[in-house]
């Protein structure tokens, strides 16, 4: 269909901050407090952040920019926006694959980010109802180790986090998003700077975690870290998924796209830095393990809140924030499927959002199993979480994020994009280089 569904079209944001803002509210979310510690920890520190920041910068930020212009170019949900552009440009209709990978990578990313997002929750009400208090390291570790085994317990939070994000998608982006960031994301920002202060100032550990994030040892460094990092470079600006295709489509023609794609990176970054100098202090100063997995946030910070002067009023609102990064993130996990769903089936966008959440939850099911170890499916020596996980930023993102770069620096017209991105020449041969020649 090439029509413009008249209930896409009407949604534009309201103002040229509220792309920017819905864009760092997809970009920031689990995987720069969660996973971003984890897998540093995982793949020894520095090195890893080096390659990191090497790969945001050379192929992140261009991306971002390529991703919001062909959304913005097209107007239209990922899929319809390729199949239209395939159209004009008289080339292979298999270009459409970008778009089934995208709604595809955002399906199996939700499943278990509504999982963990659902712990966060389950912190959240455990802090406040006091059951961490004076908890030291090992009983902190042995809490989330119960919370791991029970099936209930995390379905039970999987399922209120799917419920709250299906209201809110469901209602559209203006009437709850909008609003929602304008307060969360600063609050987020200010909880972390006060955690930051006291990782700073109580734990003695500051230099020994800012020596294991920036002290570059390549030794330290495997194979696997590369496509680990390029993976996590990607998943934490939600790109190679058409998710901020999706937000393009209702981008002011007046909003400058590179500059938001800088600040969108910039502040990520930060966010993701800032997380690692807050956790790993603590994970010294409890000799924990920094390379101990899914689990070092839920262990380390708890720990800390556990013993802290007002922890947990602390640790509950340090949770509830961090379950709203979450959500901010999963509106636009789902939204390619969801903006496609209504233009394509003529459903309307509630019932969209119905049936992407059904199935997005049963499939999260896979991954509540494979932590409780109730139902342990293994393939590749891997659980269902691991697998999915491996499968979306190991392969389905940076693949398709090299396909959307091909299509936007070879495939489309030079012209079509220039008038996207409104650069100065010399900038514009930059992104077309950076495009056309790096990610192939
Ligand atoms: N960028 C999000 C995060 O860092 O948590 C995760 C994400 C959201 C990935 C949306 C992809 C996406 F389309």
């Amino acid at each position: 269909m090439s029509g413009k569904n008249p209930a896409i079209a009407k949604k534009t944001w309201s103002n040229r901050w509220t792309f920017m803002l819905a864009a760092a509210g997809s970009a920031i979310g689990l995987g720069n407090i969660w996973k971003f510690p984890y897998i540093t920890g995982e793949y020894g520190g520095g090195a890893f952040v080096l390659i990191y920041l090497i790969c945001i910068a050379v192929m992140g930020i261009p991306l971002l920019m390529a991703e919001t212009a062909i959304g913005r170019n097209t107007r239209l949900s990922p899929l319809n926006g390729i199949k239209k552009l395939t159209g004009e440009l008289g080339v292979s209709r298999l270009w459409q694959v970008i778009g089934w990978m995208g709604m595809l990578s955002g399906f199996l990313i939700l499943s278990f980010y509504s999982v963990i997002a659902g712990w966060s929750l389950s912190y959240a009400w455990d802090l406040l109802t006091g059951v961490f208090h004076g908890m030291n390291p090992a009983r902190v570790s042995g809490e989330f180790s119960g919370l791991m085994a029970s099936a209930p317990r995390q379905i039970m939070w999987h399922t209120a986090f799917m419920l709250i994000t299906l209201f809110i998608t469901a209602r559209g982006i203006h009437k709850g998003l909008e609003k929602g960031l304008q307060v969360m994301m600063p609050a987020l920002f200010l909880l972390l700077l006060i955690m930051l202060g006291y990782s700073m100032l109580e734990t003695g550990q500051f230099m020994r975690g800012l020596d294991f994030m920036f002290s570059i040892d390549f030794s330290r460094l495997t194979a696997a870290a590369i496509p680990a990092a390029l993976g996590q470079a990607f998943f934490t600006l939600s790109l190679g998924m058409c998710a901020l295709m999706a937000y393009g489509a209702y981008m002011p023609s007046s909003n400058s796209i590179a500059r938001t794609a800088f600040s969108v990176a910039i502040l990520d970054t930060i966010m993701a830095v800032i997380s690692g100098l807050v956790v790993f202090p603590i994970v010294f100063a409890y000799g924990l393990e920094p390379g101990s997995g899914p689990g070092l946030l839920f262990v380390s910070l708890t720990a800390a809140f556990a013993n802290m002067p007002m922890g947990e009023w602390f640790g509950f609102l340090f949770f509830v924030l961090v379950g709203l990064a979450a959500l901010s993130s999963a509106i636009s996990l789902v939204e390619p499927v969801v903006a496609w769903m209504t233009e394509r089936v003529n459903i309307s966008r509630t019932m969209a959002t119905v049936l992407v959440s059904v199935a997005v939850w049963l499939v999260g099911l896979g991954t509540v199993f494979s932590f409780s170890g109730d139902f342990e499916v293994r393939f590749f020596d891997k659980n269902f979480f691991e697998l999915v996980d491996f499968l979306t930023s190991s392969i389905l993102l940076p693949l398709g994020g090299m396909l959307i770069a091909i299509f936007a620096g070879w495939i489309m017209k030079r012209s079509m994009i220039m008038n996207e991105l409104a650069l100065s020449i010399g900038l514009f041969n930059l992104w077309r280089a950076m495009t056309r020649q790096l990610f192939p």
